[in-house]
């Protein structure tokens, strides 16, 4: 039985940080173990040009210090100048663009309605091969929540793709057999993030004996097919699918409300959670390609020349339930089984 895994340091290729008191008291969770994550912009007000996003990557640096790398995104409005986009990515501020359709999850509002005003964007970014990085979910009220993203890839990014030939893209945080098919149909350019959350969880775990705020996340969790369809994507070793942990923290009275944000905070268990997901599925081998050689890959950038090192204890590992934060408590995904992975050094 294997008891010691050394990998490269890996990168979170989908976080949220927030700002303020919460960036103050959640970064920490993910600067101890990952090298490197792409920051998601959506803030309040979001973060769309490449001034917010040199300043917004300085406030993050102020809390993890140098030994994390933020790589910033900008958020897509139908307002983006082409030009901003271009002469931030060539300055190294930021690393991609971040596509919601308006409406689609939290602070999304200044998304994209009519994805024509775009283009101009789009084709711009292709040319100087920055990624767009999609939260693939229509809005339209008639289409079932279920069905969101299988419709987005019809209606939305398929038809981008073949507008923008040489577009590199990302299909963040998958949730269906569908978005794994399609992935897999397509070539190279395509790649997609998995959540550490729905690699564990379906639909059921929100919703039956009683409603559980916690496992609440956009794209909500789909039916157990999907979940496997995912795992198999994940311990497959093909480098399309890397991970992404949308570690996306509210505080606690935020969640257990009447009407509870979407996000599950994953940024303090996330690599013994997928430790153990892996083992239990015997491929423990592809954990490193997943969440420490695929990224890097995709965005063409260098695997981490820092290790960390995970082991299996005989006794469960046990986390924090919640994190304090000078914004309000945050609970830590509860995976609903036994950790036996723990990470016990950094080199
Ligand atoms: O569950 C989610 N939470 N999904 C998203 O797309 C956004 C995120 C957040 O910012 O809270
Ligand atoms: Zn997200």
């Amino acid at each position: 039985m294997q008891t010691r895994l050394t990998i490269p340091r890996p990168d979170d290729w989908h976080l949220h940080l927030r700002d303020g008191a919460m960036l103050a008291g959640i970064a920490p969770e993910s600067a101890r173990h990952f090298a490197r994550a792409i920051i998601m912009p959506n803030l309040v007000p979001p973060v769309v040009t490449g001034a917010q996003a040199a300043a917004y990557r300085d406030r993050i640096l102020a809390v993890t210090g140098s030994g994390f790398t933020p790589l910033m995104t900008l958020y897509l409005t139908e307002a983006t100048d082409p030009a901003d986009v271009v002469a931030a990515h060539a300055a190294g501020i930021i690393t991609a663009v971040k596509l919601y359709p308006a409406g689609a999850t939290t602070n999304s509002a200044s998304g994209v309605r009519d994805f024509d005003r775009v283009r101009g964007v789009l084709d711009a970014m292709a040319d100087a091969g920055i990624p767009l990085l999609c939260h693939g979910e229509v809005t339209d009220p008639e289409i079932d929540i279920f069905d969101r993203e299988a419709v987005f890839i019809e209606r939305v990014l398929d038809p981008i793709r073949r507008a923008t030939p040489g577009l590199r893209v990302v299909m963040e945080h998958i949730t269906t057999s569908d978005a794994v098919a399609y992935v897999q149909s397509q070539p190279a350019d395509l790649g997609a993030t998995i959540t550490t959350h729905h690699l564990v969880i379906n639909r059921n775990h929100i919703l039956v004996g009683g409603i559980k705020p916690h496992y609440y996340c956009l794209p909500v969790a789909k039916r157990e097919t999907h979940r496997q369809a995912l795992l198999k994507a994940a311990i497959s070793g093909d480098p399309r699918f890397f991970l992404g942990t949308d570690s996306a923290p509210h505080a606690d009275d935020a969640k257990e409300s009447a009407c509870g944000c979407a996000g599950c905070f994953t940024a303090t268990n996330t690599l013994s959670v997928l430790a153990q997901v892996f083992d239990d599925a015997g491929a423990l081998d592809r954990l490193e390609g997943f969440v420490s050689r695929h990224g890097p890959a995709f965005y063409g950038l260098p695997v981490n020349d820092t290790t960390l090192i995970l082991e299996k204890t005989d006794s469960p590992v046990t986390y924090p339930a919640r994190i304090d934060t000078g914004a309000g408590p945050v609970t830590v995904f509860d995976p609903g089984f036994p950790l036996y992975w723990q990470v016990t050094q950094e080199i």
